[in-house]
């Protein structure tokens, strides 16, 4: 690489306003961290969250958001040469430290895992946190829900799934896990019209809008449609859907991209002893649970390579990629590559 590592740099003005642009790197790295050169990282709805300084996501200005980077170790680390290639995810990546979107991060050793080898950094940084949640949900569903209540029940042991947001990167990676561990799935999303493809080739069974997927009444309790839902839209939606899973079914939340607030009741919980469980992929999961999790994605990823929408953009188009992501308007995933940044400036010197 050479040159003086550069980053999106997110920082406040001299009248305190926000200020986003490529630039040199704001922090000065700690010794206890390990340089991994990025090779790409993925653009999460969390990243989107930090580009615009958002208090929920970014603890400290400036900062590099980026909360997912794959890339080869600078200097060895542990049992690993240098040039291992290497993902390091969450753990305060891109939130309470700068994180991948630059051409080196420095990582704290708790963050980083072996790549496996089958998936190239650009395939590692397309599923990234959102493939660790897709897959941590399906688990977790599959824990939480009543079996034996739906042994005895019989009737609503194959409802199907639902997953919301579904052409959003953790709906799409939701879709595929939740398919390939062999649950039926309703793909939910409100870009019916283009994406209903895609989400069939991913393993959908079904394609529907929110409006389709849900009952217009407002009752407390209504008919139960889905034993297993993964939600990650939140708000007013989330709220519907308990509503209408199944006795013993679950919910996982992962999500808040349509709103924070959950107007709900507790007669879901106390009529159909249904379960709402939260998955925080960023923060809970050990580095050996991580291993095993991208063990996983490395069985996934052929299943979806194929279809699976991943935009390689370069650091300068972050800006307008937050932008539209934050509106909801994108499908599937975009992974940023640091170096074709810097190989297009080459390229017009
Ligand atoms: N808990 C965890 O560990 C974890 C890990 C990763 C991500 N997340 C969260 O999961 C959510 C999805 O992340 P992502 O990376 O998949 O984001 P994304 O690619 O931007 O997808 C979000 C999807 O949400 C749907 N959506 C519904 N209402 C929306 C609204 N008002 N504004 C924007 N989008 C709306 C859209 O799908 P449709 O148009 O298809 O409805 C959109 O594509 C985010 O809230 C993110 O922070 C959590």
């Amino acid at each position: 690489m050479g040159a003086e590592p550069r980053g999106w740099v997110v920082k406040r003005g001299p009248d305190g306003e926000l200020q986003a642009a490529v630039g040199p790197l704001p922090n000065s790295p700690s010794s206890q961290f390990v340089c991994i050169d990025v090779e790409a990282a993925g653009f999460n709805y969390k990243d989107a969250l930090a580009c615009d300084a958002h208090p929920g996501v970014v603890r400290k200005l400036p900062l590099v958001p980026g909360i997912d980077v794959a890339g080869r170790l600078r200097s060895s680390f542990g049992k690993y040469a240098a040039g291992t290639p290497v993902v390091a995810t969450g753990n305060g990546l891109g939130e309470t430290m700068s994180g991948g979107f630059a051409t080196e991060v420095w990582a704290p050793p708790a963050a980083i895992i072996k790549r496996p080898p089958n998936l190239s950094a650009i395939a590692a940084m397309a599923m990234g946190t959102a493939g660790l949640s897709a897959l941590l949900a399906v688990e977790r569903l599959q824990a939480v829900i009543d079996w034996n209540y739906q042994a005895r029940l019989q009737g609503n042991r194959n409802l199907p799934w639902l997953i919301t947001g579904a052409s959003g990167g953790v709906g799409m990676l939701a879709v595929a896990a939740t398919a390939l561990a062999g649950f039926q799935v309703i793909a939910c999303t409100r870009k019916k019209k283009s994406l209903s493809d895609t989400l069939l080739s991913l393993g959908a069974s079904t394609v529907q809008s929110p409006e389709e997927a849900l009952p217009s009444d407002k009752k407390p309790l209504s008919s139960a449609r889905y034993l297993g839902v993964i939600d990650t839209v939140g708000g007013e939606l989330l709220a519907n859907i308990l509503r209408v899973v199944a006795a013993g079914g679950a919910v996982a939340s992962i999500g808040n991209a349509g709103g924070v607030a959950l107007p709900t009741t507790v007669y879901p919980f106390i009529l159909r002893g249904i379960t709402l469980a939260g998955i925080d992929a960023a923060g809970l999961p050990s580095r050996e649970k991580r291993q095993d999790l991208w063990a996983k994605l490395g069985v996934l990823w052929p299943l979806m390579n194929s279809v699976f929408p991943v935009r390689h953009i370069g650091l300068r188009e972050i800006g307008e990629w937050a932008v539209e992501m934050r509106s909801g308007r994108i499908g599937g995933r975009a992974v940023v590559i640091p170096e074709k940044e810097v190989r297009d400036e080459y390229a017009h010197d």
